[in-house]
């Protein structure tokens, strides 16, 4: 009998079964795929920031060497090496997370999970019985009407498919303009690749700050990026390993665009087939997400959900908070997430990071709002870097001078974020930033800049 069954092994799951084990419960942990660590470790996260690195030092070599008083760099792509170094990247993380589940003693139950009764979890011919369940089955790429996806043949593809394809692609259609389209897409579009969003909003990344939407645009423009916004995509037909997308755009009517490969991008759903949730009885959203009360616990005593398969942002570090909380909650502590402080990054160049509210949602929020500004431009180190684009956004409350959010796009803005959420958790007013002492020259001087721009005002501008 076990304390507690994990079911999937991505980081909601892997992080809550060492969290359990650690406070002293026995503890499995059931996954089907071949090795642990999920979506993100074998085909999301961890194998498209390989491709990340290795296509931006392409992009440096090729865009900036020569400004640096490097001439004449030069570098063939052997694509099949820099698949070769991705997937080993893979491996060393997947292995670690084995090596993890070893050093706690965690049970790896390899198959895929069916909960035939509560406390019951068949996995194969053998059915285990635990005293707690925790879903962590994650998401699913959403199929896209009138779109086939075929990874195996390569033409549309969905992110899986698109970190593996057989050769770098002349042309590509990306369809939705949120985070993988723009990462993968970087990627592509960095090795040579031209790239066309296709995007049905009339702006990118939706439901981020509206200024960081527009520069991040313009610099991707630059980039070499095309993007065709307020056109829906209706279908993609593929002829002769090509495929032609066809969309309605808001300006122009129905159009066609043809490409070698094609990226679906339009989201992900939740993923619990074959759980056999219907048969037990576990509630679902309106969304077909696992429904859950703020203890992680589904409709079913006993069973609990976490990361993707449950409401918020489709985030690993989500899934992982959710994970660690939830094992406190079966161990008899306090579990518990902030989902007001979650930051977002997209690990494109410049990266771009955010937390808390944008200025948007904090004025619909009703409060009064001050935005502290502050451009790269004004900050020696990214300048230095080449890389003075972007620019960091604090938004602080009028009245308490209480930081609601932080928007930066940069470089290393997906490392910076972290001080603006440190002191979201202390409750930190932006005078608090503005008063630490950064160092210099560091691009973080601009996080403080920011900070001093919500008050009498920044230094460098
Ligand atoms: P997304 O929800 O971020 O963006 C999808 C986009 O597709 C939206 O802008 C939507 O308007 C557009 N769209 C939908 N249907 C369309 C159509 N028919 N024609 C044209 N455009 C259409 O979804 P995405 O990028 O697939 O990512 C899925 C999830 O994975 C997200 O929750 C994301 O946060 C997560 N993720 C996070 C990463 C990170 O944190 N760096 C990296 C990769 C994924």
């Amino acid at each position: 009998m076990y304390d507690l069954i994990v079911i999937g092994a991505g980081p909601g799951g892997y992080v809550c079964a060492i969290r359990a084990a650690q406070l002293g419960l026995k503890v499995a942990c059931v996954e089907g795929r071949e090795t642990l660590g999920g979506t993100c470790l074998n085909v999301g996260c961890i194998p498209s920031k390989a491709l990340l690195h290795a296509s931006h030092m392409a992009h440096e070599m090729h865009e900036n060497f020569a400004t640096l008083g490097l001439m004449n760099a030069h570098a063939d792509i052997d694509w099949d090496r820099m698949l070769a170094y991705k997937s080993e990247t893979v491996a060393t993380n997947t292995k670690g997370i084995e090596f993890l589940f070893k050093k706690n003693k965690i049970d790896w139950l390899k198959g895929w999970a069916e909960i035939t009764a509560p406390g019951k979890v068949r996995v194969g011919d053998t059915t285990h019985e635990t005293k707690n369940i925790v879903i962590a089955s994650g998401s699913v790429p959403t199929a896209l009407k009138g779109v086939t996806v075929d990874n195996d043949a390569g033409v549309v593809v969905d992110s899986t498919g698109a970190i593996a394809l057989k050769k770098i692609p002349e042309t590509m259609v990306v369809i939705g303009a949120g985070v993988i389209g723009l990462e993968i897409g970087s990627v592509y579009n960095r090795l040579g690749t031209r790239v066309t969003v296709v995007e049905y909003l009339d702006a990118i990344t939706p439901g981020m700050d509206g200024e960081v939407q527009k520069q991040f645009q313009k610099i991707l423009t630059k980039q070499g990026f095309k993007f065709i916004l307020g056109a829906a995509v209706s279908g993609v037909e593929v002829a002769d390993g090509r495929a032609t997308v066809s969309y309605t755009a808001k300006k122009g009517g129905d159009q066609k665009l043809e490409a070698d490969v094609v990226l679906v991008a339009t989201g992900r759903r939740p993923y619990h087939d074959g759980l056999g949730l219907d048969a037990l009885g576990v509630k679902l959203t309106e969304r077909g997400q696992i429904g859950i009360d703020s203890h992680f616990a589904t409709s079913v005593p006993g069973v609990y959900a976490i990361g993707d398969a449950v409401p918020g942002p489709m985030l690993a570090h989500k899934a992982e908070d959710e994970g660690m909380a939830v094992a406190e909650v079966i161990a008899g502590k306090h579990g518990h997430v902030n989902y007001d402080v979650i930051p977002g990054v997209i690990y494109t160049t410049p990266e771009v990071a955010s937390v808390g509210m944008t200025e948007e949602a904090a004025k619909a929020s009703g409060r009064k709002v001050k935005a502290g500004k502050f451009p790269l431009m004004g900050n020696a180190r990214a300048k230095a870097m080449l890389q003075a684009e972007g620019f960091v956004k604090l938004i602080a409350d009028a009245d308490t001078d209480r930081i609601l959010g932080a928007h930066i796009i940069g470089p290393g803005a997906g490392e910076m974020i972290h001080e603006i959420c440190v002191a979201m958790e202390f409750g930190a007013a932006a005078q608090d930033v503005a008063l630490t002492c950064h160092a210099h020259p560091t691009v973080s001087e601009a996080v403080r800049e920011a900070a001093l721009a919500c008050g009498d005002g920044a230094i460098h501008v």
